[in-house]
């Protein structure tokens, strides 16, 4: 069985999602949810399900990403995971966190990359007139929202979408994809999963 983190930095849905997939048949544990934002409302809504939960701050660092990171490490290491699952983590990770769960940690993004890394993808998405959006699932690297892709959902851009009801219709496909990857990704399958 493998044991999984979830970092988050806000609602936690994705995280939610996650938890509530990982029970039977999946390959899969959730052992720990942490957070960069104490009052993240995700860590109440992970705790009510009888999680582990950690908050390591970002805002006393400062500008001191690996300051932040080592701290982060202690609770995270604690719960010894075999994957880390990024589901709405705000913060750039430096090269040497990456590298130290290299092949191990997922991210969930919230456009067709490789379209539209960073942020507010969905605004990009309505100022350049696309005709599609959706959501993507990839393995983290040292590079900002381009590891290999692990899976993908589409959806249409409608007439008279604002970045509120695209963003409302990616989100409901993130929750289909992100436990259809993590499962195939935890029982040792990278072949991408593309829904619908
Ligand atoms: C999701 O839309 C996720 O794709 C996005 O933040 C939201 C978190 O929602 N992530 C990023 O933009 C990463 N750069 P949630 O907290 O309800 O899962």
């Amino acid at each position: 069985m493998k044991r999984v983190a979830i970092l988050i930095s806000g609602g936690g849905s994705n995280m939610l999602a996650l938890v509530r997939d990982m029970v039977g048949d999946h390959p899969a544990r959730p052992i720990l949810v942490a957070s960069n934002d104490p009052e993240a409302s995700g860590l109440a809504r992970a705790a009510a399900l009888g999680m582990p939960v950690a908050a390591v701050d970002h805002r006393p660092f400062g500008k001191d990403r690996a300051a932040f990171e080592a701290a982060l490490l202690a609770p995270l290491l604690a719960a010894e995971p075999d994957i880390i699952c990024l589901a709405g983590f705000m913060r750039v990770l430096t090269p040497g966190f990456v590298q130290r769960f290299a092949g191990r940690m997922l991210n969930i993004h919230p456009s067709l990359l490789p379209k539209y890394p960073g942020l507010h993808t969905h605004a990009r998405a309505l100022a350049a007139g696309d005709t599609e959006a959706g959501c993507t699932v990839h393995e983290v690297t040292a590079d900002l929202d381009a590891g290999p892709i692990l899976g993908q959902a589409r959806v249409p851009v409608l007439p008279g979408d604002d970045e509120a009801s695209l963003a409302a219709r990616v989100l409901a496909q993130e929750h289909r994809l992100y436990p259809a990857v993590l499962r195939r990704f935890a029982a040792g399958d990278r072949t991408p999963v593309l829904l619908p």
